[in-house]
């Protein structure tokens, strides 16, 4: 399934940079997405950074639009996709304030799931977050994420070397949960 109750996927473009810019211009954001703060760049940067990051052939970009208006809000990324044994890492970026704490990050993060699972075939992804990062953590927990460990001091952030937690999910979890969080 590519669309939910509110949202749906689409392939990626250029013009979505810009909500890639408003991500990674914050600097409180930059580091729960990057693991480090980015030095400020431009928007065609930006723009050129995404472009080499869809090239790699280990490495996919979805785009999450909302359905009432097809506004973009959002990114799901892979990484480092393992063609062999079937697995991958994710990542799950609202680009505005405002669509975040409402919901949209779960269900975009289950349609996210679903094609990484049900359509393309993968068994299992990987993700690394801050460990203070609750509503990311949140989310893998309500689509159904085990936790698999952490890694202390893992990343640099503002002074401080700060801890970060590993969290695998499996494609039977998620497919128990999936209805809720994807709803009609
Ligand atoms: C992480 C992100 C995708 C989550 O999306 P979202 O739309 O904000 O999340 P949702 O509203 O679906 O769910 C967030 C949950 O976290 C909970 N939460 C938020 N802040 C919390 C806190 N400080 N402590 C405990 N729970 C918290 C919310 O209550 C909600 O749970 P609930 O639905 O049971 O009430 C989004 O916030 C985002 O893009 N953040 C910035 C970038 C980022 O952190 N990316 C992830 C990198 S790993």
């Amino acid at each position: 399934m590519t669309r939910s109750r509110n949202l749906y996927l689409r392939t990626y473009q250029d013009e979505d940079a810009e909500g890639w810019h408003q991500l990674r211009a914050d600097p409180a954001i930059s580091a729960l997405v990057h693991g480090r703060l980015l030095i400020p760049e431009s928007l065609e940067e930006t723009r050129a950074w995404a472009r080499r990051f869809r090239q790699d052939p280990r490495q996919e970009m979805w785009t999450v639009c909302r359905r009432e208006d097809d506004v973009a809000i959002g990114v799901a990324t892979l990484d480092s996709i393992d063609e062999w044994n079937r697995t991958t890492w994710h990542g799950l970026n609202l680009f505005a304030h405002e669509s975040r704490a409402r919901g949209l990050g779960t269900e975009g993060f289950a349609l996210a799931l679903d094609f990484i699972f049900n359509q393309m075939n993968f068994r299992i992804t990987f993700g690394e977050i801050l460990a203070s990062n609750m509503p990311a953590r949140k989310i893998s927990e309500k689509t159904g994420a085990e936790y698999i460990g952490g890694r202390r001091d893992a990343w640099f952030i503002d002074g401080k070397h700060v801890d970060t937690v590993l969290i695998a999910q499996r494609r039977e979890r998620f497919n128990e949960v999936r209805e809720a969080c994807l709803g009609g």
